[in-house]
């Protein structure tokens, strides 16, 4: 099975290193526009390989496309990550136009392949990709809602006091400061409410902190966070890959779910071969419905702007 990970940067590098690391795929393919910098991190890993056992064949690639022919599934990187202040809104003018001539570029070599998107604003990032290229709804997904559930429960973790793989929580809405909706109702710890552990104060403080977790993480690094975006972007190839049915908050097309269509958002899908195989409806209650609502409107803004710029 192989991948192809469009961008070489920190979160690029960090997802194909994970996808090779745990074998999930054969080969991996690393391209960036970067002269050299594919083919340095690719040997760089592949002088890992003895160290930790594994078996996978690492391949790095400046621009050339012919490379990365037939593979399963491309993850997309490119374009500019966020400064500290900046919101992932503010990127869509500059990425908008790198991901179009990215998806366009992989889909000449891998006509068949799933897409996830990673690049932001990435829920506007994975609507340009599947509108611009005309793709089935199945093919394309946004990984964020993978990215702040795993946030939501180390914060959760963190407040309890417990190991974050004991907890469950997810995150749908928008991939944004202020569009993400850390459901609290849904979180559990052993199976029971988290509600039982924390007080209704402590879990506030935990869905905020989720919220600008990515924008805390620029603030302290100078640039965007890539160990769990990269990680969550390999989490997903994973359930992809290997057909595992697993339920992802990612961002995927609407078509009347949730009362919401034309936007990509993020929700709980079952992820298998065929990419997205079944999304999950939730009841929400009023106040989540209400949230879901102003979430969506403000991702449409950008879709919006999409329109504007007559990339869809
Ligand atoms: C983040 O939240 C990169 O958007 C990504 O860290």
């Amino acid at each position: 099975m192989k991948v192809t990970v469009v961008g070489a940067g920190n979160v690029g590098a960090t997802c194909a290193n994970v996808l090779a690391f745990k074998e999930i795929a054969d080969e991996v393919v690393m391209l960036d526009i970067k002269e050299g910098v594919s083919e340095g991190k690719a040997m760089d890993m592949m002088q890992t390989v003895q160290l930790l056992g594994i078996d996978t064949r690492i391949i790095g690639c400046t621009n050339d496309y012919s490379k990365t022919a037939n593979s399963d599934v491309v993850v997309i990187t490119s374009g500019i990550p966020r400064k500290p202040g900046m919101t992932r809104e503010e990127l869509l003018g500059v990425n908008a136009g790198i991901v179009k001539g990215v998806a366009e570029n992989i889909l000449k070599y891998s006509p068949n392949t799933i897409i996830v998107c990673i690049s932001n604003p990435m829920d506007t990032m994975t609507y340009l990709t599947l509108k611009a290229l005309g793709l089935p709804k199945n093919r394309v997904i946004g990984m964020g809602g993978a990215l702040d559930s795993s946030r939501f429960k180390y914060f959760l973790a963190q407040a309890i006091g417990c190991n974050a793989g004991e907890v469950e929580g997810f995150v749908i809405g928008g991939h944004g400061d202020t569009t993400m909706i850390p459901m609290a109702r849904f979180a559990t710890y052993k199976g029971m409410p988290v509600s039982n552990f924390l007080s209704a104060e402590k879990i506030e403080e935990v869905v905020k902190s989720t919220m600008v977790g990515g924008a805390t993480l620029t603030g302290l690094l100078g640039t965007s966070a890539w160990y769990a975006p990269g990680a969550a972007g390999a989490y997903v190839v994973e359930a992809i890959l290997h057909d595992q049915k697993k339920m992802i908050p990612c961002s995927v097309l609407l078509e009347g779910e949730y009362g919401e269509s034309d936007l990509c958002i993020g929700v709980p899908v079952i992820l298998g071969k065929n990419g997205i195989e079944k999304i999950v409806e939730l009841d929400l209650n009023a106040e989540e419905k209400e949230k879901f609502a102003a979430s969506a409107k403000s991702v449409k803004g950008n879709v919006a702007a999409l329109k504007d710029l007559k990339l869809v």
